[in-house]
Protein backbone atom coordinates (compact mmCIF):
# COMPACT_ATOMS: atom_id res chain seq x y z
CA UNK A 1 0.00 0.00 0.00
CA UNK A 2 1.00 3.52 -0.96
CA UNK A 3 1.14 5.64 2.28
CA UNK A 4 0.31 9.59 1.70
CA UNK A 5 1.91 10.95 4.56
CA UNK A 6 4.69 10.86 7.57
CA UNK A 7 4.34 8.05 9.89
CA UNK A 8 6.53 6.46 12.63
CA UNK A 9 6.10 3.25 13.76
CA UNK A 10 8.48 2.22 16.40
CA UNK A 11 8.97 -1.57 16.81
CA UNK A 12 10.73 -3.88 19.80
CA UNK A 13 14.13 -5.05 18.89
CA UNK A 14 14.37 -8.65 19.16
CA UNK A 15 12.09 -11.39 18.25
CA UNK A 16 8.87 -8.85 17.77
CA UNK A 17 11.11 -7.29 15.25
CA UNK A 18 12.06 -10.32 13.22
CA UNK A 19 8.52 -11.56 13.25
CA UNK A 20 7.14 -7.62 12.88
CA UNK A 21 9.45 -6.82 9.64
CA UNK A 22 7.40 -10.11 7.70
CA UNK A 23 4.04 -7.84 8.20
CA UNK A 24 5.38 -4.67 7.32
CA UNK A 25 7.25 -5.63 4.45
CA UNK A 26 3.31 -7.32 2.81
CA UNK A 27 2.18 -3.52 3.63
CA UNK A 28 5.37 -2.19 0.98
CA UNK A 29 7.45 -0.65 4.24
CA UNK A 30 10.39 -2.21 3.66
CA UNK A 31 13.43 -0.55 6.15
CA UNK A 32 16.53 0.86 3.09
CA UNK A 33 18.86 -0.69 6.07
CA UNK A 34 18.52 -4.26 7.14
CA UNK A 35 16.96 -3.71 11.12
CA UNK A 36 19.43 -6.61 12.20
CA UNK A 37 22.83 -5.45 10.75
CA UNK A 38 22.48 -1.47 11.25
CA UNK A 39 23.46 0.65 14.55
CA UNK A 40 20.87 2.97 13.41
CA UNK A 41 17.93 3.50 15.46
CA UNK A 42 16.02 5.63 12.94
CA UNK A 43 15.62 3.25 9.91
CA UNK A 44 14.05 5.07 6.74
CA UNK A 45 12.18 2.89 4.66
CA UNK A 46 11.19 2.63 0.53
CA UNK A 47 8.33 5.00 1.47
CA UNK A 48 9.07 8.61 1.64
CA UNK A 49 6.91 9.29 4.77
CA UNK A 50 7.82 6.33 6.83
CA UNK A 51 10.19 5.73 9.40
CA UNK A 52 10.52 2.69 11.98
CA UNK A 53 12.46 3.41 15.27
CA UNK A 54 14.18 0.14 16.95
CA UNK A 55 13.71 0.30 20.54
CA UNK A 56 13.91 -1.71 24.17
CA UNK A 57 10.39 -3.54 24.33
CA UNK A 58 9.71 -1.51 27.21
CA UNK A 59 9.86 1.75 25.88
CA UNK A 60 7.62 1.21 22.82
CA UNK A 61 4.38 2.22 24.77
CA UNK A 62 6.11 5.67 26.03
CA UNK A 63 7.16 6.61 22.38
CA UNK A 64 3.55 5.91 21.28
CA UNK A 65 2.09 7.95 24.10
CA UNK A 66 3.97 11.32 24.17
CA UNK A 67 3.64 11.16 20.10
CA UNK A 68 7.45 10.68 19.45
CA UNK A 69 6.21 7.45 17.38
CA UNK A 70 2.65 7.49 15.75
CA UNK A 71 2.13 3.48 16.57
CA UNK A 72 4.02 0.79 17.65
CA UNK A 73 4.52 -2.78 18.24
CA UNK A 74 5.09 -4.16 21.53
CA UNK A 75 4.14 -7.42 23.56
CA UNK A 76 1.13 -7.76 25.89
CA UNK A 77 3.45 -8.42 28.70
CA UNK A 78 4.53 -5.22 28.13
CA UNK A 79 1.62 -3.11 28.14
CA UNK A 80 -0.02 -4.77 30.71
CA UNK A 81 2.61 -3.48 33.10
CA UNK A 82 3.09 0.15 31.65
CA UNK A 83 1.61 2.28 33.45
CA UNK A 84 1.25 5.45 31.50
CA UNK A 85 -1.97 7.98 30.55
CA UNK A 86 -2.73 5.16 27.61
CA UNK A 87 -2.55 4.56 23.89
CA UNK A 88 -5.04 2.76 22.08
CA UNK A 89 -4.53 -0.80 21.64
CA UNK A 90 -6.52 -1.74 18.27
CA UNK A 91 -4.87 -4.68 16.92
CA UNK A 92 -3.20 -7.94 18.29
CA UNK A 93 -1.27 -9.75 15.62
CA UNK A 94 -0.66 -12.82 16.90
CA UNK A 95 3.11 -12.77 16.45
CA UNK A 96 6.01 -13.67 19.41
CA UNK A 97 3.61 -15.72 21.20
CA UNK A 98 3.87 -17.44 24.92
CA UNK A 99 2.62 -16.98 28.20
CA UNK A 100 2.93 -14.70 31.01
CA UNK A 101 3.04 -17.77 34.10
CA UNK A 102 3.81 -18.11 37.79
CA UNK A 103 6.91 -20.54 38.04
CA UNK A 104 7.88 -22.32 41.33
CA UNK A 105 10.72 -25.39 42.01
CA UNK A 106 10.08 -28.94 41.03
CA UNK A 107 10.36 -29.52 44.57
CA UNK A 108 8.47 -27.19 46.27
CA UNK A 109 10.62 -25.78 49.93
CA UNK A 110 8.53 -24.93 52.14
CA UNK A 111 7.84 -21.71 52.89
CA UNK A 112 8.42 -19.33 56.00
CA UNK A 113 6.91 -16.17 56.26
CA UNK A 114 5.89 -14.48 53.20
CA UNK A 115 5.98 -15.54 49.85
CA UNK A 116 8.74 -13.76 47.70
CA UNK A 117 8.16 -13.65 43.98
CA UNK A 118 10.74 -12.80 41.71
CA UNK A 119 9.94 -10.91 38.45
CA UNK A 120 10.60 -7.66 35.89
CA UNK A 121 6.37 -7.51 35.72
CA UNK A 122 5.66 -6.31 39.06
CA UNK A 123 2.69 -4.40 38.43
CA UNK A 124 0.99 -6.91 36.56
CA UNK A 125 2.14 -9.58 39.59
CA UNK A 126 0.55 -7.13 42.24
CA UNK A 127 -2.19 -6.92 40.68
CA UNK A 128 -2.71 -10.72 40.32
CA UNK A 129 -1.83 -11.71 43.70
CA UNK A 130 -3.98 -8.91 44.85
CA UNK A 131 -6.49 -10.63 42.95
CA UNK A 132 -6.45 -13.55 44.70
CA UNK A 133 -6.26 -11.55 47.96
CA UNK A 134 -2.60 -12.59 48.95
CA UNK A 135 -0.21 -10.60 49.96
CA UNK A 136 3.37 -11.29 48.52
CA UNK A 137 6.78 -10.00 48.62
CA UNK A 138 8.04 -8.62 44.93
CA UNK A 139 11.80 -8.83 44.60
CA UNK A 140 12.30 -6.78 40.80
CA UNK A 141 13.98 -7.84 38.43
CA UNK A 142 15.70 -6.85 34.94
CA UNK A 143 16.25 -10.54 33.42
CA UNK A 144 17.10 -14.63 34.07
CA UNK A 145 14.22 -14.54 36.39
CA UNK A 146 14.57 -18.63 36.69
CA UNK A 147 17.67 -18.06 38.29
CA UNK A 148 15.78 -16.55 41.39
CA UNK A 149 14.44 -19.61 43.06
CA UNK A 150 17.53 -21.96 42.20
CA UNK A 151 20.03 -19.49 44.29
CA UNK A 152 17.03 -18.64 46.90
CA UNK A 153 16.46 -15.29 46.02
CA UNK A 154 12.78 -15.82 46.10
CA UNK A 155 10.27 -18.59 45.97
CA UNK A 156 8.56 -18.03 42.73
CA UNK A 157 9.15 -16.15 39.83
CA UNK A 158 6.27 -14.60 37.46
CA UNK A 159 8.14 -14.94 33.48
CA UNK A 160 7.44 -15.36 30.31
CA UNK A 161 6.57 -18.98 29.00
CA UNK A 162 7.17 -20.68 25.51
CA UNK A 163 8.89 -23.89 24.78
CA UNK A 164 9.23 -24.48 28.22
CA UNK A 165 12.73 -24.97 28.00
CA UNK A 166 14.01 -22.11 30.20
CA UNK A 167 11.73 -23.46 32.99
CA UNK A 168 12.74 -27.23 32.85
CA UNK A 169 16.34 -26.80 32.62
CA UNK A 170 16.27 -24.65 35.69
CA UNK A 171 14.75 -27.54 37.46
CA UNK A 172 11.17 -24.87 37.27
CA UNK A 173 7.75 -26.14 36.93
CA UNK A 174 4.90 -23.73 35.86
CA UNK A 175 2.07 -23.06 38.74
CA UNK A 176 -0.35 -21.04 36.88
CA UNK A 177 -1.09 -19.56 33.77
CA UNK A 178 -1.22 -15.46 34.43
CA UNK A 179 -2.14 -14.14 30.59
CA UNK A 180 -1.49 -15.47 27.34
CA UNK A 181 0.64 -13.00 25.61
CA UNK A 182 0.91 -11.92 21.53
CA UNK A 183 2.40 -8.89 20.16
CA UNK A 184 -0.36 -6.13 19.61
CA UNK A 185 -0.07 -2.57 17.09
CA UNK A 186 -0.56 0.27 19.78
CA UNK A 187 -1.29 3.53 18.37
CA UNK A 188 -1.05 7.11 19.72
CA UNK A 189 -4.14 8.88 20.52
CA UNK A 190 -3.93 11.75 19.07
CA UNK A 191 -2.54 10.52 15.59
CA UNK A 192 -5.49 7.99 15.64
CA UNK A 193 -7.49 11.19 14.86
CA UNK A 194 -5.00 13.21 12.75
CA UNK A 195 -3.51 10.46 10.98
CA UNK A 196 -7.17 8.14 10.46
CA UNK A 197 -6.57 8.59 6.43
CA UNK A 198 -3.12 6.43 7.12
CA UNK A 199 -3.54 4.62 10.11
CA UNK A 200 -7.22 2.98 9.16
CA UNK A 201 -6.10 1.14 6.49
CA UNK A 202 -3.06 -0.10 7.40
CA UNK A 203 -4.62 -1.53 10.57
CA UNK A 204 -7.35 -3.41 7.68
CA UNK A 205 -4.45 -4.75 5.75
CA UNK A 206 -2.39 -5.95 9.37
CA UNK A 207 -5.79 -7.12 10.09
CA UNK A 208 -5.75 -9.50 7.29
CA UNK A 209 -2.32 -10.45 7.95
CA UNK A 210 -2.88 -11.58 11.73
CA UNK A 211 -1.30 -14.69 12.97
CA UNK A 212 -0.20 -15.69 9.74
CA UNK A 213 2.92 -16.80 8.54
P1 LIG B 1 14.75 -6.24 26.97
O1 LIG B 1 15.96 -6.99 27.43
O2 LIG B 1 15.01 -5.18 25.97
O3 LIG B 1 13.85 -5.76 28.10
P2 LIG B 1 13.90 -8.76 26.07
O4 LIG B 1 15.27 -9.31 26.08
O5 LIG B 1 12.91 -9.37 27.00
O6 LIG B 1 13.84 -7.22 26.18
P3 LIG B 1 12.79 -10.14 23.89
O7 LIG B 1 13.19 -11.36 24.62
O8 LIG B 1 13.06 -10.03 22.45
O9 LIG B 1 13.39 -8.88 24.57
O10 LIG B 1 11.26 -9.97 24.19
C1 LIG B 1 10.52 -8.97 23.59
C2 LIG B 1 9.07 -9.38 23.62
O11 LIG B 1 8.94 -10.64 22.96
C3 LIG B 1 8.47 -9.57 25.01
O12 LIG B 1 7.96 -8.35 25.50
C4 LIG B 1 7.38 -10.60 24.74
O13 LIG B 1 6.17 -9.97 24.32
C5 LIG B 1 7.95 -11.43 23.60
N1 LIG B 1 8.65 -12.63 24.10
C6 LIG B 1 9.56 -12.71 25.08
N2 LIG B 1 10.01 -13.97 25.28
C7 LIG B 1 9.35 -14.72 24.38
C8 LIG B 1 9.40 -16.09 24.06
N3 LIG B 1 10.18 -16.95 24.71
N4 LIG B 1 8.65 -16.52 23.05
C9 LIG B 1 7.87 -15.66 22.37
N5 LIG B 1 7.77 -14.33 22.64
C10 LIG B 1 8.50 -13.87 23.63
C1 LIG C 1 12.44 -15.28 27.41
C2 LIG C 1 11.76 -15.43 28.76
C3 LIG C 1 12.22 -16.80 29.21
C4 LIG C 1 12.39 -17.54 27.89
C5 LIG C 1 11.27 -18.50 27.73
O1 LIG C 1 13.77 -14.93 27.63
O2 LIG C 1 12.15 -14.40 29.66
O3 LIG C 1 13.43 -16.75 29.91
O4 LIG C 1 12.34 -16.57 26.83
O5 LIG C 1 11.34 -19.19 26.52
P1 LIG C 1 11.24 -20.78 26.47
O6 LIG C 1 10.05 -21.17 27.29
O7 LIG C 1 11.08 -21.09 25.02
O8 LIG C 1 12.51 -21.33 27.05
P2 LIG C 1 14.71 -14.42 26.45
O9 LIG C 1 15.13 -15.53 25.59
O10 LIG C 1 14.06 -13.26 25.77
O11 LIG C 1 15.93 -13.88 27.28
P3 LIG C 1 15.99 -12.62 28.27
O12 LIG C 1 16.35 -13.24 29.59
O13 LIG C 1 17.05 -11.77 27.67
O14 LIG C 1 14.66 -11.92 28.28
Amino acid sequence: MNINGSLTIAVSKGRILTEAMPILEKLDITPVEDPARTRKLVLKTNQAGVKIIIIRATDVPTYVEYGAADMGIAGKDVLMEYTGNGVYEPLDLQIALCKMVLAEPRQRKTINGRLRVATKYVNTTRNYFAGQGKQVEIIKLYGSMELAPVLGLADQIVDLVDTGNTLKVNGLVPVETIAEISSRVIVNKAAMKMKYQIIKPMLKEMNALAGKK
